[in-house]
């Protein structure tokens, strides 16, 4: 008997209608168009506006997205996983909500975080469920609403974050296809350079806090920035060897949209042609658990039956690594 492998079969994506512009931004806090761009390669991000929806809303869409692309019936789905940094609310799952959303009844459903990397982990998660044979129909939706946690008035975060969703069904395979190899990994060092500090049970959330912006995300940008290359690049090149890739037979390089030079840093050090490396983080700028799904989306149309996909992705925690999947179908 063959080894089941976990391929995914359909895609799809969402992102919010208003767009944040470079010059929008200008006019908000002391930055402009031109250091934006190229210190990070972003012209513009998405925002959603509308105060009455959290990232349930991103990922939804996404999912009724993908549903519709694949004429898929929600009731078949064994698992959804939400992979986000910014769950609508504490303790209830937005997974359970965006299930009941979506219609995925015969589901069970939980909430992924790994910052940056929830949407890679939640790869590496599914294909574990499908290899074991366990379930059949595995959706990861990956969403953030990073608008939420964002403080306008520093442009050393403000600048980078948008919101988006993107979601992936992961489905058995028997030619071999789907994915083949993962290398993912941890260091909680990075707890000090990327972060919200308060509500959390460390420092609940106080008036205090409140007022000193420590609901708000923080980085220290270029010791993340350091880690970010160096990691991804080291995670990607592994990946390579272990599966005896050459640069030749890499088809597409995913990787996590945070800054183009960290995108362009890492193909580097992999030894990529810069035509295999895909990149929309012009128009949508770091949507966290969203870039990769997104990516996979805006690229469905490129991808070829077999094609070589290798992942990476870094993020808060510190969390990062790398995947290499087999794509399993043409669109
Ligand atoms: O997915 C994981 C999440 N985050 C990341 O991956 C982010 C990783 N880090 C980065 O992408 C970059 O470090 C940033 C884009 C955040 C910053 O770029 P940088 O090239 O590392 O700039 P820098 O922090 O070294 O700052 C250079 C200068 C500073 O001024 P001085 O001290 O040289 O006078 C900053 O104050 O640029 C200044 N600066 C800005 N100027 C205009 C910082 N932010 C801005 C801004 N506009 N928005």
């Amino acid at each position: 008997m063959s080894k089941i492998t976990a391929a995914i079969t359909a895609v799809g994506a969402y992102v919010p209608d208003h767009v944040l512009t470079n010059e929008m931004l200008e006019t908000m806090v002391d930055t402009n168009d031109e250091w934006i761009t190229s210190r990070t390669g972003i012209k513009e991000r998405r925002i959603l506006k509308d105060a009455e929806k959290g990232t349930s809303f991103l990922g939804i869409k996404a999912a009724e997205d993908l549903i519709r692309k694949k004429n898929l019936d929600p009731k078949e789905i064994d698992l959804v996983i939400f992979a986000t940094a910014t769950p609508d609310i504490f303790v209830a799952a937005t997974a359970a909500y965006a299930a009941s959303e979506i219609g995925a009844v015969n589901a069970f459903s939980y909430d992924l975080q790994a910052a940056c990397s929830s949407f890679l982990y939640g790869m590496s998660t599914a294909a574990s469920y499908i290899e074991s044979g366990r379930y059949k129909k595995v959706l990861v939706i990956g969403a953030d609403k990073m608008s939420s946690i964002i403080d306008y008035k520093d442009r050393t975060t403000c600048i980078i974050f948008g919101d988006g969703g993107g979601a992936a069904l992961f489905e058995p395979n028997e030619e071999g296809l789907g994915v083949q190899d993962e290398y993912l990994r941890s260091d909680g060092v990075g707890r000090e350079f990327l972060r919200i500090a308060a509500g959390g049970s460390l420092m609940p959330t106080t008036a205090e806090t409140v007022a000193n912006g420590q609901h708000y995300v923080r980085q220290d940008g270029k010791t993340v920035f350091k880690y970010a290359v160096s990691k991804m690049a080291e995670a990607g090149t592994e990946i390579l060897k272990r599966n005896a890739l050459t640069a030749d037979n890499v088809d597409w390089l995913v990787a996590h949209q945070a800054n183009e030079r960290i995108i362009d840093a890492t193909a580097n050090r992999m030894g990529l042609d810069e035509s295999k490396v895909l990149k929309n983080i012009k128009y949508y700028g770091n949507t966290t658990s969203a870039t990769l799904p997104l990516l996979l989306n805006d690229f469905e149309k490129q991808f070829n039956k077999g094609d070589n996909l290798v992942f990476a992705a870094f993020g808060g925690g510190f969390a990062w690594g790398s995947i290499y999947m087999k794509w399993a179908y043409n669109s």
